[in-house]
């Protein structure tokens, strides 16, 4: 089957495709996996693709998750637990829990790819990540086969990672994710760019600044508001992968300790840092990336966006070789001018 349209960088790549459509198939799955034995392929389970690098001809046998379905699971005295399938569209479920009137995921709207994959990488943005509103994590184990359920502290989670990236690839099939939302629901503004955003200003955003609390309290922006500001910050930002095909942020922010921190700081007074809770800064791989030349810069077929120099994009026509290439460029480059190393964020299907 063609996989160019399944992956939102738009590589090129043929690999034969099995859909999951219906929990009831998974024992099945599980018993031909076991069957098959180490001879087989290994599986590589597949969402929304929008995190993806696909080579050619990938060696892995490909799983595409399609399961469907969102309920309200349970409603405790403080929360909404939400449960919602695995292929549901991650967006199209924040959307329609704001719409059901649960909020407390919109900062995280308007990011693409499915529900099933958004814990692979605990996906973030401005300002909250997804572990902080996981309930739980219903998945089969494919080596050990049956249903488990995991709490989030079973799930490894850290930046922009978790268990089912690392030492538990390729054994967990994610078939539904809870969420747990906070009744008492407040506005997570931490991220500069949202809370200075104009839609949010005036509605309490902004009110850091000081001014009585009850005046706060009486302008605090509406969950709508603030899902309304992210999407126009990440429709200003970042380029829309049907329009110009990317896999969003293409490396990690390198977070550094703080006597590397302090010393890039004093050589670089315009540095981007974010301290974190363990003592190590974070750093903004964008600004380092755009310092080192390669803002808008192309190689090939492929380049570093022009608004957001850390998301790599295709022009057209690339393959994985070329998006290989740019990412040891781009990583030599930042590594020669900083002595800082990049990672790269999506995962490589191969
Ligand atoms: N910056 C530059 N030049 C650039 C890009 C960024 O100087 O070309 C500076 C910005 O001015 C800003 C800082 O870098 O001071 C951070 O930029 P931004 O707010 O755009 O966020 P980011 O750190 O580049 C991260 C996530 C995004 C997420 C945003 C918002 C990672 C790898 N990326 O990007 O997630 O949307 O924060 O929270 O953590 C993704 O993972 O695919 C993704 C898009």
């Amino acid at each position: 089957q063609d996989l160019q349209a399944c992956n939102t960088l738009g590589l090129p790549a043929r690999a034969p495709v099995a859909v999951l459509e219906d929990e009831s198939a998974i024992p099945a799955l599980c018993e031909a996996l076991a069957a098959g034995g180490r001879a087989e392929a290994p599986l590589f389970v597949l969402g929304g693709g929008s995190n993806l690098v696909i080579e050619a001809r990938p060696r892995h046998r490909v799983l595409r998750v399609a399961l469907r379905g969102i309920r309200l699971w349970e409603e405790t005295a403080g929360h909404w637990i939400v449960e919602a399938a695995a292929g549901e569209s991650w967006h199209g479920f924040v959307a329609h829990c704001l719409s059901r009137g649960w909020p407390g995921l919109e900062n995280l709207a308007l990011i693409p790819g499915t529900v099933g994959a958004a814990p692979v990488q605990n996906i973030g943005a401005y300002g909250l990540e997804l572990d902080q509103r996981l309930h739980s994590v219903v998945a089969w184990d494919l080596r050990a086969g049956g249903e488990r359920t995991l709490r989030p502290d079973e799930c490894g989670f850290a930046y922009r990672d978790s268990l089912f990236r690392r030492d538990g690839a390729g054994r967990w099939l994610i078939v539904r994710v809870r969420f747990a939302l906070p009744k008492a629901w407040t506005p997570r503004l931490d991220y500069p760019d949202l809370r200075d955003h104009p839609g949010l200003r005036g509605a309490g955003g902004a009110s850091g600044a000081g001014g009585p609390a009850h005046e706060a309290a009486a302008t605090m922006p509406t969950p709508r508001q603030v899902f309304d500001a992210v999407c126009d910050i990440r429709r200003r930002k970042l380029p829309d992968p049907a329009v110009l095909a990317n896999a969003g942020s293409f490396f990690k922010n390198p977070v550094v300790d703080a006597d590397q921190a302090d010393r890039l700081q004093r050589q670089f007074p315009a540095l981007r840092t974010y301290p974190q809770a363990d003592g190590r800064v974070k750093l903004a791989a964008g600004w380092l990336i755009e310092q080192a030349g390669w803002k808008g810069r192309r190689l090939g077929p492929v380049g570093m966006h022009e608004r957001q120099a850390l998301v790599l994009v295709n022009h057209g026509g690339a393959r994985a070789a070329d998006v290989q290439a740019l990412a040891r460029a781009v990583r030599a480059d930042v590594r020669k001018r900083f002595g800082v190393g990049l990672e790269q964020e999506p995962v490589v299907l191969d």
